[in-house]
């Protein structure tokens, strides 16, 4: 379970975040709403470990990651994945490159098996050796999610990673990505700014309003 409490993030005297809680249980899937401007990046960026605030808490499967504002904790050894809205994958580094990135301690037998598992979840079987330009953009997302779950992330933060889809593409991987996670049970937290997409991606929906999290 994720729980973030009284979070407080300001960016030159600006105060984005005011006592922002959230919770998650394990195996759920939330969607935080919220307008543009209003803190959804930053508040994954501070769960995530890569933001500063004034203040708040992260605990995640009973561990705390940051008391009081303070990061306890590195990002890379939060066991928790990020997939944003621009695929970062790396331009020149195969489908298997690029999968594999987090988990090149592995042996080359183990990732090549891990490589073909998280494909085969991800229904782009055998595009091992393809490379990012070669794909498209829902294809490139299935393959930025599959480089987020290959360590076994205890939490998944997916940063608007549908939006730049066209909507036909867009409805038909929400479903996906959803039954993916679920099949998986990974915790994972979306934000997004559509309402819709929230509804079919999400087991509870949030949205940031007066620097706060309210629950629909
Ligand atoms: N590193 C930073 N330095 C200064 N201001 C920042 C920084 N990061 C974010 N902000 C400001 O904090 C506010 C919240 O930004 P944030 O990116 O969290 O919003 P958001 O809800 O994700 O918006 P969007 O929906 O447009 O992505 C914005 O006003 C933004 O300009
Ligand atoms: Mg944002």
């Amino acid at each position: 379970m994720l729980s973030v409490s009284n979070l407080s993030i300001s960016f030159d005297e600006s105060q984005v975040l005011e006592g922002f809680n959230l919770s998650v249980e394990s195996g759920d899937i939330f969607a935080l709403l919220g307008d543009s401007g209003s803190g959804k990046s930053s508040a994954l960026r501070f769960i995530a470990g890569l933001e500063n605030a004034m203040n708040g808490s992260v605990v995640l499967d009973g561990a705390d990651l940051s008391l009081n504002g303070v990061h306890s904790v590195k990002p890379e050894l939060r066991e928790i994945g990020m997939v944003f809205q621009d695929y970062a994958l790396f331009p020149h580094m195969t489908v298997f490159q690029n999968i594999s990135f987090g988990i090149d301690h592995l042996s080359k037998k183990s990732k090549t098996e891990k490589v073909a598992s998280l494909l085969e979840l991800i229904s782009l079987k055998g595009i091992e050796k393809k490379y990012p330009h070669q794909l498209s953009g829902g294809e490139q997302q299935r393959v930025s999610l599959a480089r987020a779950l290959a360590n076994s992330p205890k939490l998944l933060l997916l940063d608007e990673p549908f939006s730049s889809l066209d909507k036909s593409h867009r409805d038909e991987l929400v479903k996906d990505v959803r039954s993916i996670l679920k099949k998986q049970s990974v915790t994972s937290i979306l934000v997004t700014h559509d309402e819709a997409e929230a509804k079919a991606f999400a087991d509870k929906i949030g949205k940031i309003e007066k620097k706060q999290l309210f629950i629909n």
